[in-house]
């Protein structure tokens, strides 16, 4: 195809919504760099931010028609925007699914989600050791309006089987689980879930397509906080749905459309441009996690280290290219446990000068924090115990500096510690 022909293709405004390479056949980094962009008459290199609140038509009978759902197009930022569907398109390809929703941010794709699929009535099946904002959801704001939900072990597939009821609709696991990084295999959850009537919502955050695709593995739906490792950089918060056309693209569309937790199209360019770099970020985020795993694992102020990638951790098996593999690697998420309890731990974290101390994570920037006493720290003692969170626990998200840095760091406080 010559230069010429590619920038007609490009500009062909019968092609709006319809980018090259949706069609899955290129690899991922290329879609993920590819995707989406339709270019204006301008001839931009870089997606365009469409910093518009509506759109305008060219006559009051082209407004109706586009009002009446007769012909495509955008009329309304809160509807549709050119820049978020670029992101959609391509989280939606990196995914495998049919359609995407991107929303104001992860909570929002939640209770969208929820929302278009779930009615007054109908149960969930949840892994217990999910997000603590996702859990407020559920017990107090899905439950006001009659849909409850139950909470199981994430790895116990018997456990997720003897919770499901005739009204259960939505099984919803977070897998891996933070902070601990345990999993469920995700395939015979699916068949599970499908078995019984249900459909399975996989929360991809830790993951990402990049190194695990629920959808290919049976799940129907696919939910990100984007605020996370599709950024990267920790600049803004979003989120996204991804799964087949009905569901997501009408009916949690739906939700969106009307009720209005949006993305901002100038988040959706960030997004855009964290989704190019995703497929290196965190393949260089589980390489630095794995690196520091194993310091941490011979370390002698160190009491047990929790990481997926490494072959001591229970559910190492579903991790690389294994018969039972669902993640390609570990992921930059890693926690571990220093012996003398909380106070021991924030003497650890207290002693950091380069890590952030903040619950954040999917940064370039590694963040370090005391769960027990933040994410986990509304549960009850005997919960986090339960949950196997204990006071010396701290979680690190690793980030993207060099390792001896990040190791030198930590070394700091761990080297205060009795071993
Ligand atoms: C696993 C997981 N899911 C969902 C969310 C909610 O995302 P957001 O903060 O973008 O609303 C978070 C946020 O930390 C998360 O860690």
């Amino acid at each position: 195809m010559s230069e010429q022909n590619r920038f007609d293709r490009d500009c062909d405004p019968d092609l709006v919504g319809e980018s090259p390479f949706t069609d899955g056949t290129a690899g991922f980094s290329t879609r993920a760099i590819r995707v989406g962009h339709v270019r204006t008459a301008e001839g931009e290199h870089c997606e365009p931010i469409f910093a518009t609140s509506s759109f305008v038509f060219s006559s009051a009978a082209e407004a109706a028609a586009r009002f009446a759902g007769e012909t495509p197009g955008n009329i309304y930022s809160r509807f549709t925007n050119p820049t978020v569907r670029a992101f959609e398109q391509r989280l939606a390809t990196l995914e495998g699914g049919e359609a995407c929703v991107a929303t104001a941010s992860g909570m929002a794709a939640i209770l969208a989600t929820c929302l278009g699929l779930l009615k007054t009535g109908d149960h969930i099946v949840s892994s217990r050791s999910i997000f603590g904002s996702t859990t407020m959801l559920f017990d107090k704001y899905l439950a006001r309006v009659g849909i409850h939900t139950s909470y199981v072990p994430l790895p116990d597939l018997d456990a997720w089987a003897g919770a499901i009821r005739p009204e259960t609709r939505l099984l919803f696991a977070e897998t891996p689980s933070n902070p601990l990084a345990e999993m469920v295999p995700i395939r015979p959850l699916a068949e599970l879930a499908h078995d019984r009537g249900c459909l399975l919502a996989v929360d991809n955050c830790f993951c990402t397509p990049a190194l695990q695709r629920p959808l290919t593995l049976g799940a129907d739906l696919v939910i990100h906080s984007a605020t996370k490792y599709l950024d990267g950089q920790g600049r803004c918060v979003g989120g996204a749905v991804v799964g087949d056309a009905k569901r997501v693209g009408e009916d949690v569309f739906g939700v969106v459309r009307t009720a209005g937790p949006s993305m901002s199209p100038f988040n959706a360019w960030l997004f855009l441009k964290g989704l190019e770099t995703l497929k290196l970020r965190m393949q260089a985020h589980s390489d630095n996690a794995l690196a520091l795993a194993r310091w941490l694992g011979s370390h002698r102020a160190v009491a047990g280290e929790h990481y997926p990638g490494r072959e001591t951790h229970p559910h190492h098996h579903l991790v690389g290219t294994g018969p039972h593999a669902q993640q390609s690697s570990g992921g930059g998420i890693l926690a571990f446990a220093v012996r003398g309890g909380r106070q021991a731990a924030w003497q650890v974290i207290d002693a950091t000068r380069m890590l952030s101390i903040t619950a954040n994570l999917g940064d370039t920037k590694s963040t370090i924090t005391h769960p027990a006493s933040t994410t986990h720290g509304r549960l009850s003692p005997e919960a986090r115990e339960a949950a196997g969170i204990g006071e010396g626990l701290i979680r690190i998200a690793v980030g993207l500096e060099d390792i001896a840095d990040i190791q030198a760091d930590l070394a700091r406080g761990l080297g205060q510690l009795s071993g």
